[in-house]
């Protein structure tokens, strides 16, 4: 069997990957993705490095026996902080989110001026504030981080109004910071764009990873020879190590009413 008729594996600590996931399946429809969600440890972003560093490995090595030909962190906080672990335990590419946010984040900024939303875990690790001035070098980053959000996104409160509330009190500091793009630099975040976009205002350009991680995938495919040449619809597998209403709910309205299939795993030592 060809390499190339692999899935491509994705994780993330809970449903907010599946933004990742989704990009990923419009840019690549033919492509077969096996997608984990962490559930039963979620959240990542208030643990420690060397806690989300063993979590990521112990997802990657599911993935890995699923026999995938790419790996994709979809999520900020394991991606600031076990990237280069992961591409150290195997051969095939192994993608993470922060590189692409960063890259959709100097695109659309003119001002220079950006602002990245984020979990306590990596706001802390920099990650983005490197990579933003990486990119460029006289970027002004304002990183704040929000850790009510990803609670609210995986308790489903899209249009709730305490998200209202608690995304007007974190975000209220940003409007006098002149910002003029901002990065929602968790996977979950995505799912509260709306609010978050109501509050910031038109004139602040809203960026995150889902996309540019998906042509990053593309290109690190196509560089190797893996794209799949298949023309059917891949397959959609996905496990979660704790099933929930919410997680189901969330992947139907991503991948519609008969989005894959949905199996608990169970990942404890
Ligand atoms: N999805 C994770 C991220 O992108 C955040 C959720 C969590 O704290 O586990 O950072």
């Amino acid at each position: 069997m060809s390499k190339a008729t692999l899935p491509i594996g994705i994780f993330d600590s809970g449903v907010g990957g599946l933004t990742v996931a989704a990009a990923i399946c419009r840019l690549l429809p033919h492509e077969h993705i096996v997608y984990l969600g962490d559930t039963a440890r979620l959240p990542y972003g208030n643990k420690s490095v060397a806690t989300v560093q063993r979590y990521a490995i112990k997802n990657a090595h599911f993935l890995l026996k699923q026999k995938v030909k790419a790996l994709v962190i979809a999520c900020n906080t394991a991606s600031a902080m076990a990237l280069e672990v992961l591409q150290g335990i195997t051969d095939v590419p192994v993608l993470g989110v922060i590189t692409p946010g960063a890259q959709a984040a100097v695109k659309a900024s003119k001002s220079g001026a950006i602002g990245v939303i984020g979990t306590v875990g990596t706001i802390r690790s920099n990650a983005y504030q490197n990579a933003i001035t990486a990119l460029r070098p006289d970027a002004r980053v304002v990183a704040l981080p929000c850790p009510l959000f990803v609670p609210l996104a995986e308790e489903g409160f899209m249009h709730h109004k305490a998200t209202e509330l608690i995304a007007r009190t974190y975000l209220t500091p940003l409007h006098h910071e002149d910002i003029d793009t901002l990065v929602l630099g968790c996977t979950h975040y995505p799912l509260l764009q709306h609010i978050i976009a109501e509050i910031m205002g038109p004139h602040i350009a809203l960026v995150d990873s889902a996309n540019t991680a998906a042509l990053a995938l593309h290109n690190a495919l196509s560089t190797r020879e893996l794209l799949t040449t298949a023309r059917k619809p891949g397959a959609r597998t996905f496990y979660a190590t704790d099933i929930s209403d919410r997680f189901q709910e969330i992947a139907q309205s991503f991948f519609g009413p008969g989005f894959g299939t949905l199996e608990h795993l169970d990942l404890t030592e």
